[in-house]
Protein backbone atom coordinates (compact mmCIF):
# COMPACT_ATOMS: atom_id res chain seq x y z
CA UNK A 1 0.00 0.00 0.00
CA UNK A 2 1.49 3.08 -0.83
CA UNK A 3 0.75 6.59 1.25
CA UNK A 4 -0.98 9.76 -0.70
CA UNK A 5 1.35 11.98 0.81
CA UNK A 6 0.76 15.25 -0.69
CA UNK A 7 3.88 17.53 -1.51
CA UNK A 8 4.62 20.49 0.08
CA UNK A 9 4.89 23.75 -2.56
CA UNK A 10 8.61 25.10 -1.39
CA UNK A 11 9.49 28.47 -2.29
CA UNK A 12 12.91 28.04 -3.86
CA UNK A 13 14.13 31.06 -2.71
CA UNK A 14 13.03 30.60 0.71
CA UNK A 15 14.95 27.32 0.53
CA UNK A 16 18.30 29.27 -0.27
CA UNK A 17 17.76 31.53 1.96
CA UNK A 18 17.19 29.24 5.00
CA UNK A 19 19.88 26.25 4.03
CA UNK A 20 22.26 29.79 3.57
CA UNK A 21 21.66 29.73 7.14
CA UNK A 22 23.98 26.54 7.53
CA UNK A 23 27.82 27.79 6.83
CA UNK A 24 29.91 25.48 4.94
CA UNK A 25 33.58 25.76 3.69
CA UNK A 26 34.77 26.35 0.61
CA UNK A 27 36.87 23.71 -1.97
CA UNK A 28 38.02 23.75 -5.12
CA UNK A 29 37.50 20.12 -6.84
CA UNK A 30 40.31 20.08 -9.79
CA UNK A 31 41.61 17.92 -12.53
CA UNK A 32 42.90 17.78 -15.86
CA UNK A 33 41.01 18.18 -19.09
CA UNK A 34 42.27 15.52 -22.14
CA UNK A 35 44.92 18.43 -22.90
CA UNK A 36 46.21 17.91 -19.58
CA UNK A 37 45.27 21.74 -18.60
CA UNK A 38 43.64 22.05 -15.35
CA UNK A 39 39.90 22.41 -14.65
CA UNK A 40 37.91 23.12 -11.45
CA UNK A 41 34.57 24.07 -10.03
CA UNK A 42 34.19 26.20 -6.47
CA UNK A 43 31.84 23.83 -4.69
CA UNK A 44 30.38 24.59 -0.69
CA UNK A 45 28.43 21.06 -0.84
CA UNK A 46 31.57 19.27 0.56
CA UNK A 47 31.54 16.77 3.15
CA UNK A 48 33.36 13.44 4.41
CA UNK A 49 30.90 10.39 4.15
CA UNK A 50 33.26 7.54 5.58
CA UNK A 51 36.26 6.76 7.46
CA UNK A 52 36.61 3.13 6.28
CA UNK A 53 36.60 2.80 3.61
CA UNK A 54 37.77 6.86 3.41
CA UNK A 55 35.03 8.42 1.35
CA UNK A 56 34.26 12.21 1.00
CA UNK A 57 31.15 13.76 -1.62
CA UNK A 58 30.66 16.38 -3.17
CA UNK A 59 27.26 17.68 -4.78
CA UNK A 60 27.27 19.60 -8.51
CA UNK A 61 24.54 20.86 -10.04
CA UNK A 62 23.69 17.92 -13.32
CA UNK A 63 22.93 21.55 -15.38
CA UNK A 64 26.64 22.46 -14.29
CA UNK A 65 29.30 22.63 -17.61
CA UNK A 66 31.95 22.42 -15.29
CA UNK A 67 30.87 19.34 -13.51
CA UNK A 68 30.49 18.28 -16.75
CA UNK A 69 33.93 19.01 -17.55
CA UNK A 70 35.11 17.08 -14.09
CA UNK A 71 33.47 14.06 -14.93
CA UNK A 72 34.39 13.53 -19.02
CA UNK A 73 38.04 14.29 -17.29
CA UNK A 74 38.89 11.28 -16.20
CA UNK A 75 38.18 8.97 -12.85
CA UNK A 76 40.82 10.94 -10.12
CA UNK A 77 39.71 14.76 -8.95
CA UNK A 78 41.62 16.67 -6.16
CA UNK A 79 39.39 18.23 -3.28
CA UNK A 80 41.24 21.51 -2.59
CA UNK A 81 39.98 23.49 0.99
CA UNK A 82 40.22 26.94 0.22
CA UNK A 83 42.22 29.32 2.48
CA UNK A 84 40.39 32.70 3.90
CA UNK A 85 43.03 34.48 2.09
CA UNK A 86 41.64 32.78 -0.95
CA UNK A 87 38.22 34.63 -1.74
CA UNK A 88 39.48 35.79 -5.16
CA UNK A 89 40.48 32.73 -6.31
CA UNK A 90 37.02 31.36 -5.32
CA UNK A 91 35.45 33.83 -7.45
CA UNK A 92 37.68 33.21 -10.29
CA UNK A 93 37.07 29.46 -10.82
CA UNK A 94 33.51 29.85 -9.78
CA UNK A 95 32.93 32.30 -12.36
CA UNK A 96 35.36 31.96 -15.65
CA UNK A 97 34.24 29.26 -18.35
CA UNK A 98 37.92 28.81 -19.47
CA UNK A 99 41.57 29.47 -17.72
CA UNK A 100 40.13 29.58 -14.42
CA UNK A 101 43.78 28.99 -12.95
CA UNK A 102 45.64 31.76 -15.09
CA UNK A 103 47.27 34.24 -12.47
CA UNK A 104 47.22 31.24 -9.24
CA UNK A 105 50.46 28.81 -8.76
CA UNK A 106 49.57 25.31 -9.09
CA UNK A 107 51.59 21.99 -8.06
CA UNK A 108 50.67 18.26 -9.02
CA UNK A 109 49.03 15.43 -6.46
CA UNK A 110 50.21 12.14 -6.40
CA UNK A 111 47.65 11.50 -8.87
CA UNK A 112 48.46 14.03 -10.89
CA UNK A 113 45.55 16.60 -10.36
CA UNK A 114 46.49 20.12 -9.75
CA UNK A 115 46.94 21.47 -5.97
CA UNK A 116 46.45 24.94 -5.57
CA UNK A 117 48.95 26.96 -3.63
CA UNK A 118 47.94 28.16 -0.36
CA UNK A 119 45.28 25.61 -0.09
CA UNK A 120 44.68 24.67 3.58
CA UNK A 121 44.11 20.94 2.55
CA UNK A 122 44.32 18.64 -0.50
CA UNK A 123 42.64 15.33 -0.95
CA UNK A 124 42.74 13.00 -4.21
CA UNK A 125 40.20 11.22 -4.35
CA UNK A 126 39.00 8.38 -7.07
CA UNK A 127 35.29 8.57 -8.33
CA UNK A 128 33.62 5.39 -6.12
CA UNK A 129 30.17 6.30 -7.20
CA UNK A 130 27.74 9.03 -8.65
CA UNK A 131 24.16 9.20 -7.32
CA UNK A 132 21.45 11.13 -8.13
CA UNK A 133 20.04 13.45 -5.81
CA UNK A 134 17.39 16.07 -7.67
CA UNK A 135 18.88 18.40 -9.78
CA UNK A 136 22.23 17.89 -8.59
CA UNK A 137 24.82 14.28 -8.73
CA UNK A 138 26.05 13.21 -5.60
CA UNK A 139 30.02 12.20 -6.30
CA UNK A 140 31.44 9.81 -3.67
CA UNK A 141 35.18 9.67 -3.76
CA UNK A 142 37.60 7.10 -2.51
CA UNK A 143 40.18 9.34 -0.84
CA UNK A 144 43.80 7.83 -2.44
CA UNK A 145 46.13 10.34 -0.64
CA UNK A 146 45.71 13.70 1.83
CA UNK A 147 47.62 16.27 3.39
CA UNK A 148 47.53 19.66 5.13
CA UNK A 149 48.88 22.21 2.74
CA UNK A 150 48.93 26.36 4.23
CA UNK A 151 48.18 26.58 8.22
CA UNK A 152 45.82 29.69 7.43
CA UNK A 153 41.81 29.65 8.48
CA UNK A 154 40.39 28.19 5.87
CA UNK A 155 37.78 30.36 4.21
CA UNK A 156 33.95 29.84 5.11
CA UNK A 157 30.96 30.49 3.10
CA UNK A 158 27.74 32.19 5.11
CA UNK A 159 24.49 33.96 4.21
CA UNK A 160 26.05 34.69 0.94
CA UNK A 161 29.01 36.26 2.39
CA UNK A 162 32.32 35.16 2.73
CA UNK A 163 34.36 34.98 6.06
CA UNK A 164 36.72 33.10 8.27
CA UNK A 165 36.57 31.05 11.47
CA UNK A 166 37.37 32.97 15.08
CA UNK A 167 37.34 30.64 18.18
CA UNK A 168 34.48 31.99 20.40
CA UNK A 169 35.57 35.42 21.80
CA UNK A 170 35.76 36.36 25.37
CA UNK A 171 32.93 38.33 24.62
CA UNK A 172 30.22 35.46 23.27
CA UNK A 173 31.48 32.19 24.56
CA UNK A 174 31.70 31.45 28.17
CA UNK A 175 28.73 32.97 30.27
CA UNK A 176 31.48 31.60 33.60
CA UNK A 177 33.69 34.34 32.12
CA UNK A 178 31.62 36.67 31.52
CA UNK A 179 30.87 37.06 35.32
CA UNK A 180 34.58 37.09 36.02
CA UNK A 181 35.40 39.83 33.30
CA UNK A 182 33.14 42.67 35.67
CA UNK A 183 35.24 41.26 38.68
CA UNK A 184 38.68 41.80 37.17
CA UNK A 185 37.64 45.12 35.69
CA UNK A 186 37.28 46.43 39.26
CA UNK A 187 40.98 45.55 39.25
CA UNK A 188 42.31 47.29 36.48
CA UNK A 189 43.87 50.43 38.00
CA UNK A 190 45.56 48.29 40.73
CA UNK A 191 46.68 45.58 37.69
CA UNK A 192 48.13 49.12 35.83
CA UNK A 193 49.94 50.75 38.81
CA UNK A 194 51.97 47.31 39.59
CA UNK A 195 52.31 46.76 35.79
CA UNK A 196 53.99 51.06 35.63
CA UNK A 197 55.90 50.37 38.78
CA UNK A 198 57.90 47.21 37.67
CA UNK A 199 58.04 47.99 33.77
CA UNK A 200 56.10 44.94 33.13
CA UNK A 201 53.31 43.03 32.32
CA UNK A 202 50.15 41.67 34.70
CA UNK A 203 47.02 39.52 33.70
CA UNK A 204 44.30 38.20 35.13
CA UNK A 205 43.33 34.42 34.61
CA UNK A 206 40.71 33.08 34.88
CA UNK A 207 39.60 29.25 35.56
CA UNK A 208 36.41 28.18 33.36
CA UNK A 209 36.12 23.87 33.62
CA UNK A 210 39.49 22.85 32.88
CA UNK A 211 41.08 25.30 31.43
CA UNK A 212 43.01 28.52 32.66
CA UNK A 213 41.83 31.55 29.91
CA UNK A 214 43.73 34.97 30.21
CA UNK A 215 40.71 37.78 30.71
CA UNK A 216 42.73 40.49 30.76
CA UNK A 217 46.53 42.27 30.97
CA UNK A 218 48.11 45.45 31.86
CA UNK A 219 51.59 46.88 30.58
CA UNK A 220 54.17 45.04 28.76
CA UNK A 221 56.89 42.88 29.18
CA UNK A 222 60.13 41.72 26.94
CA UNK A 223 59.49 38.02 27.35
CA UNK A 224 56.03 38.10 25.90
CA UNK A 225 55.43 34.99 23.42
CA UNK A 226 52.88 36.45 21.24
CA UNK A 227 51.79 40.38 20.61
CA UNK A 228 48.97 39.89 23.04
CA UNK A 229 48.12 37.24 26.00
CA UNK A 230 44.80 37.47 26.38
CA UNK A 231 42.66 35.07 24.77
CA UNK A 232 45.35 32.43 25.45
CA UNK A 233 44.09 29.06 26.92
CA UNK A 234 45.71 26.72 28.92
CA UNK A 235 44.52 23.69 30.23
CA UNK A 236 44.60 23.52 34.35
CA UNK A 237 48.20 21.16 34.90
CA UNK A 238 50.79 21.85 36.82
CA UNK A 239 52.93 23.53 36.89
CA UNK A 240 50.57 26.21 36.39
CA UNK A 241 47.53 27.44 38.24
CA UNK A 242 48.69 26.28 41.23
CA UNK A 243 47.08 28.94 43.04
CA UNK A 244 43.61 27.93 42.37
CA UNK A 245 44.50 24.55 43.40
CA UNK A 246 46.27 25.90 46.77
CA UNK A 247 42.89 27.66 48.10
CA UNK A 248 41.08 25.40 46.05
CA UNK A 249 39.05 22.36 47.96
CA UNK A 250 40.29 18.59 48.02
CA UNK A 251 38.72 17.91 44.46
CA UNK A 252 40.00 20.84 42.52
CA UNK A 253 43.41 20.09 44.37
CA UNK A 254 43.10 16.20 43.24
CA UNK A 255 42.03 16.91 39.46
CA UNK A 256 45.42 19.75 39.32
CA UNK A 257 47.49 17.09 40.25
CA UNK A 258 46.02 13.74 38.82
CA UNK A 259 46.11 15.30 35.29
CA UNK A 260 49.48 14.71 35.06
CA UNK A 261 49.63 11.47 36.90
CA UNK A 262 50.61 9.46 33.76
CA UNK A 263 53.41 11.23 33.70
CA UNK A 264 55.26 11.04 36.43
CA UNK A 265 56.77 8.74 38.57
CA UNK A 266 55.25 8.18 42.00
CA UNK A 267 58.31 9.84 43.83
CA UNK A 268 57.50 13.03 41.66
CA UNK A 269 54.09 12.86 42.12
CA UNK A 270 54.57 13.22 46.31
CA UNK A 271 56.40 16.55 45.59
CA UNK A 272 53.74 17.61 43.46
CA UNK A 273 51.13 16.83 46.04
CA UNK A 274 53.15 19.54 48.93
CA UNK A 275 52.78 22.08 45.93
CA UNK A 276 49.30 23.68 47.01
CA UNK A 277 50.56 23.64 51.12
CA UNK A 278 53.39 25.21 49.81
CA UNK A 279 51.99 28.21 47.54
CA UNK A 280 49.23 28.38 49.85
CA UNK A 281 51.66 28.83 53.32
CA UNK A 282 53.92 31.27 51.22
CA UNK A 283 50.82 33.55 49.52
CA UNK A 284 52.02 33.31 46.12
CA UNK A 285 53.10 30.89 43.17
CA UNK A 286 56.73 31.37 41.57
CA UNK A 287 58.04 30.42 38.49
CA UNK A 288 61.80 30.28 37.19
CA UNK A 289 63.49 30.34 33.97
CA UNK A 290 62.55 31.66 30.66
CA UNK A 291 63.69 29.16 28.14
CA UNK A 292 61.23 26.27 29.18
CA UNK A 293 58.50 29.17 30.19
CA UNK A 294 58.43 30.74 26.75
CA UNK A 295 58.47 27.20 25.28
CA UNK A 296 55.18 26.95 26.53
CA UNK A 297 53.48 29.78 26.07
CA UNK A 298 54.32 29.16 22.86
CA UNK A 299 53.02 25.52 22.13
CA UNK A 300 50.17 26.48 23.59
CA UNK A 301 49.87 30.05 21.66
CA UNK A 302 50.45 27.50 18.53
CA UNK A 303 48.05 25.20 19.84
CA UNK A 304 45.14 27.64 20.20
CA UNK A 305 45.74 29.18 16.66
CA UNK A 306 45.35 25.62 15.27
CA UNK A 307 48.55 25.02 13.76
CA UNK A 308 48.55 21.69 12.31
CA UNK A 309 52.37 20.96 13.23
CA UNK A 310 51.88 20.87 16.95
CA UNK A 311 49.90 17.93 18.24
CA UNK A 312 48.40 18.49 21.45
CA UNK A 313 50.72 15.92 23.17
CA UNK A 314 53.42 18.13 22.79
CA UNK A 315 51.36 20.63 25.43
CA UNK A 316 51.98 18.05 28.03
CA UNK A 317 55.57 17.57 27.59
CA UNK A 318 56.13 21.22 27.64
CA UNK A 319 54.61 21.10 30.63
CA UNK A 320 56.51 18.77 31.67
CA UNK A 321 59.86 20.04 31.24
CA UNK A 322 58.60 23.18 33.02
CA UNK A 323 57.99 21.64 35.80
CA UNK A 324 61.04 22.21 37.83
CA UNK A 325 61.14 25.75 37.85
CA UNK A 326 57.99 26.08 39.36
CA UNK A 327 57.24 26.79 43.34
CA UNK A 328 61.44 25.40 44.49
CA UNK A 329 61.52 24.78 48.33
CA UNK A 330 64.21 26.88 48.05
CA UNK A 331 64.88 29.59 45.60
CA UNK A 332 68.54 30.14 44.72
CA UNK A 333 69.61 33.78 44.51
CA UNK A 334 69.91 35.71 40.82
CA UNK A 335 67.03 33.92 38.86
CA UNK A 336 65.50 34.28 35.82
CA UNK A 337 61.90 35.50 37.18
CA UNK A 338 59.52 34.05 34.56
CA UNK A 339 56.28 35.04 36.72
CA UNK A 340 54.62 35.34 40.22
CA UNK A 341 50.97 34.76 40.53
CA UNK A 342 48.78 35.43 43.54
CA UNK A 343 45.50 34.44 44.19
CA UNK A 344 41.97 37.56 44.19
CA UNK A 345 39.04 36.14 46.31
CA UNK A 346 35.38 36.83 45.35
CA UNK A 347 32.90 37.81 48.80
CA UNK A 348 32.41 34.11 49.41
CA UNK A 349 36.26 33.70 49.63
CA UNK A 350 36.23 31.71 46.68
CA UNK A 351 39.49 32.33 43.99
CA UNK A 352 37.35 34.36 41.62
CA UNK A 353 40.88 34.61 39.18
CA UNK A 354 44.46 34.89 39.75
CA UNK A 355 46.86 38.18 39.36
CA UNK A 356 50.16 36.76 37.48
CA UNK A 357 52.87 39.60 37.06
CA UNK A 358 55.49 38.47 34.36
CA UNK A 359 59.05 38.62 34.82
CA UNK A 360 61.66 40.47 31.95
CA UNK A 361 64.77 39.18 30.51
CA UNK A 362 67.27 40.57 33.69
CA UNK A 363 68.01 37.98 36.16
CA UNK A 364 67.22 39.30 39.74
CA UNK A 365 68.41 38.61 43.16
CA UNK A 366 65.79 36.57 45.60
CA UNK A 367 65.64 40.14 47.55
CA UNK A 368 64.13 41.64 44.47
CA UNK A 369 61.71 38.80 44.03
CA UNK A 370 60.55 38.99 47.46
CA UNK A 371 60.05 42.70 46.67
CA UNK A 372 57.72 42.02 43.88
CA UNK A 373 55.54 39.23 45.32
CA UNK A 374 54.82 41.47 48.11
CA UNK A 375 53.99 43.89 45.93
CA UNK A 376 52.07 41.30 43.76
CA UNK A 377 50.26 40.25 47.17
CA UNK A 378 49.31 43.81 47.92
CA UNK A 379 47.64 44.58 44.68
CA UNK A 380 46.04 40.65 44.72
CA UNK A 381 44.69 41.81 48.71
CA UNK A 382 43.19 45.24 46.65
CA UNK A 383 41.72 43.50 44.30
CA UNK A 384 39.57 41.35 46.51
CA UNK A 385 38.75 44.47 49.12
CA UNK A 386 37.38 46.35 45.59
CA UNK A 387 35.20 43.37 44.69
CA UNK A 388 34.02 43.75 48.95
CA UNK A 389 33.49 47.61 47.97
CA UNK A 390 31.73 47.16 44.51
C1 LIG B 1 30.96 29.48 -2.42
C2 LIG B 1 30.37 28.72 -3.59
C3 LIG B 1 29.90 27.46 -3.39
C4 LIG B 1 29.34 26.73 -4.45
N1 LIG B 1 28.91 25.48 -4.22
C5 LIG B 1 28.38 24.78 -5.24
C6 LIG B 1 27.94 23.45 -5.04
O1 LIG B 1 28.05 22.90 -3.94
N2 LIG B 1 27.41 22.78 -6.08
C7 LIG B 1 27.27 23.39 -7.32
O2 LIG B 1 26.75 22.76 -8.23
N3 LIG B 1 27.70 24.64 -7.53
C8 LIG B 1 28.25 25.35 -6.53
N4 LIG B 1 28.68 26.61 -6.77
C9 LIG B 1 28.54 27.19 -8.10
C10 LIG B 1 29.68 26.75 -9.02
O3 LIG B 1 30.93 27.01 -8.43
C11 LIG B 1 29.68 27.49 -10.34
O4 LIG B 1 29.55 28.87 -10.09
C12 LIG B 1 28.58 27.07 -11.23
O5 LIG B 1 28.67 25.70 -11.39
C13 LIG B 1 28.73 27.83 -12.55
O6 LIG B 1 28.21 27.09 -13.56
P1 LIG B 1 29.13 26.32 -14.63
O7 LIG B 1 29.70 25.19 -13.91
O8 LIG B 1 28.16 25.92 -15.68
O9 LIG B 1 30.17 27.30 -15.09
C14 LIG B 1 29.25 27.33 -5.72
C15 LIG B 1 29.75 28.62 -5.91
C16 LIG B 1 30.30 29.32 -4.87
C17 LIG B 1 30.83 30.68 -5.12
Amino acid sequence: MTLDVPQPQIDPAHFREVLGQYPTGVVVVTANDSAGEPIGMTVGSFTAVSLNPPLVAFLPAKTSSSWRALRESGDTFCINVLAAEQEDLCRAVAMRKTDKFAGFDLRRSPAGNPVIAGAVVWIDCLTEQIHSGGDHDIVVGRVLALDHGSPDQPLLFFRGGYGSFTPLSLASGDTDLLGHLGEIDLARPHMEELANRFDTEVTAIVLVKDEMVLAASAGRTDIAVAPTRVGQRLPFMPPIGSCFAAWGDSTLRETWVGSVADVLTDEQMGVLREVPDLVRDRGYAVALGHKVGAHLELVATRINAGDPEVPTSSMKEAFFEALDGYNQLEEPDDVELRSLSAPVFDVTGQVAYMLTMWGRWERVTSDEVCVRAEALCATAAAATQAMVDG
